[in-house]
């Protein structure tokens, strides 16, 4: 990143562990997270941050695809959704991006369905099967039209993407 000050969504921002880092680093914050919970610690690490409580199962909230971001980010929060739903909020959002924006999502996540079936058996008895954990192939499979997506594996169950919309 720069060091000019940018507009950064965060989608499920939790306690705001990795915001708040971008927060102190002077960036503008906006995020989105339905515990009221979340939403209470995260303030006092970001007082000046617009923070919305929004379910995600109802889709983004208007005054949130009327602005424009150069980053959007989430770590750990999409994988509540399923593929189809994960992919249906992505497009949503993507269009708020600006021309040289990106989308970084952190989450558990693989590089192949057999990756993700392997860990599975493998943690069979600690796996969350209530999660929807990403699987890159499928994931890029699902995703319509023109878009940039690259994955890099960062552990045996963890990954980042890095989404960019091609104009
Ligand atoms: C595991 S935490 C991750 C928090 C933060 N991104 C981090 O990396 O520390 C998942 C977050 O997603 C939020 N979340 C889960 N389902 C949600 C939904 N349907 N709408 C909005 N937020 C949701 C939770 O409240 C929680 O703060």
């Amino acid at each position: 990143m720069t060091k000019e000050s940018l507009n950064i969504l965060d989608i499920g921002f939790g306690t705001g562990v990795l915001t708040g880092k971008l927060y102190d680093a002077g960036h503008h914050i906006t995020g989105l997270d339905f515990s009221d919970k979340m939403i209470q610690i995260a303030e006092e690490k970001m007082p000046n941050a617009r923070l919305i409580q929004w379910d995600l199962t109802n889709g983004f909230p208007d005054q949130i695809l009327a602005a424009k971001y150069d980053y959007i980010v989430s770590t750990y929060a999409l994988h509540h959704f399923t593929d189809a739903y994960k992919v249906q909020l992505l497009e949503q959002v993507l269009p708020t991006l600006k021309k040289e924006g990106k989308l970084l999502i952190g989450d558990v996540s693989f590089q192949t369905e057999e990756d993700h079936n392997r860990c599975r058996d493998r943690y069979k008895d600690v796996w969350d099967y209530d999660e929807y954990y990403f699987v890159f192939e499928e994931i890029k499979k699902r995703l319509a039209g023109n878009k940039q997506i690259e994955y890099t594996q960062l552990s045996h169950c963890g990954g980042v993407f890095a989404l960019t919309p091609q104009t």
